[in-house]
């Protein structure tokens, strides 16, 4: 007889799944995307949501608080939870730069590790979109959100730039698991409305976009972004050992680029998003 110990862990689909998501959100850079490139989205929700002193608040999906810390600076209790930890470090660092506390919670936006009706507030910037579960995720937002309490979701929009950006990247992806979602439908309005359905009122929604012209070309744009952000980073990992391959997503993703430059000489994107808030009933 062998004195050999086998240990045999069971892993169920859904959270492999989401280990591998915890992954890919920790490869590249996010907290420098985050903070370089579309810090205004966390006002943005903020103020639209009217988050104030004593408010209880959820960020869903937080990652480096890009949301949480600025409502955590207008005197709301808050807790940041991501299913990835990693980016908490960096959160706490940007948190303690501006003076401000809150909590940092590890969770899973599909099944949130809070009571019902636990927060005034729930709000989500380009996170709770990449649960790939949308009706999953929709239910837990509204459930632990309390009566009369406020919703704020912003997601890019499948029209926009990261919605092609998705779309471009597709092919050169591991396949999705079946039933998962393609992210940027959470910037579709009918989508969202119907996700949420007769449980919320008071839905408003805007188009709006963050700009982002800090590269000068869309292929320097391609070189920095192959490096930072997460899902791009496996796209080239799938493809690494073929170099044929690795040449087309290169060319893709530039042209993917070029199509949402203004063509005003630099190189001036505008990333479109869907914004929406609404009253939990
Ligand atoms: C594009 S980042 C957005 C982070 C942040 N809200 C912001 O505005 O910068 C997407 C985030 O979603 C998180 N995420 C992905 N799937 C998730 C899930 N199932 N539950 C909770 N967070 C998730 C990732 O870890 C990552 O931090």
């Amino acid at each position: 007889m062998s004195d050999t110990t086998t240990t045999t862990t069971t892993t169920s689909p859904d959270q492999a799944l989401k280990a591998r998501h915890r992954v890919m959100w920790g490869l590249g850079d996010y907290p420098s995307v985050a903070a370089d490139l579309i810090p205004e989205l966390g006002p943005v929700v903020v103020t639209a949501t009217g988050i104030g002193p004593g408010d209880r608040v959820l960020d869903v999906a937080a990652g480096t608080g890009n949301a949480a810390v600025p409502a955590a600076a207008t005197g709301a209790d808050v807790v940041a939870s991501d299913l990835t930890p990693e980016l908490f470090e960096q959160g706490r660092a940007v948190a303690a730069a501006r003076g401000v506390e809150l909590r940092w919670e590890e969770g899973d936006a599909e099944a949130l590790p809070y009571p019902d009706d636990a927060f005034d507030v729930v709000i989500s910037t380009v996170g709770v979109m990449f649960a790939p579960q949308h009706q999953a995720a929709a239910d837990e937002l509204v459930r632990v959100c309390r009566p009369g309490g406020r919703l704020g979701l912003i997601a890019w929009t499948p029209e926009g730039f990261v919605g092609d950006l998705f779309r471009t990247m597709k092919p050169y992806m591991p396949p999705p698991p079946p039933g998962a979602q393609p992210p940027p439908l959470w910037g579709d309005e009918a989508h969202v409305r119907a996700l949420l359905g007769d449980r919320v009122t008071d839905v408003v929604t805007r188009r709006q976009s963050v700009t982002v012209d800090r590269f000068p070309t869309p292929a320097a744009f391609r070189d920095h972004w192959r490096t930072v952000y997460g899902p791009t980073v496996v796209a080239y990992r799938t493809v690494a050992d073929d170099p044929e391959r690795t040449a087309a997503l290169d060319r893709d993703i530039e042209e993917c680029a070029a199509r949402h430059d203004r063509g005003t000489g630099a190189t001036v994107m505008d990333w479109e998003y869907l914004l929406l808030t609404a009253r939990v009933r």
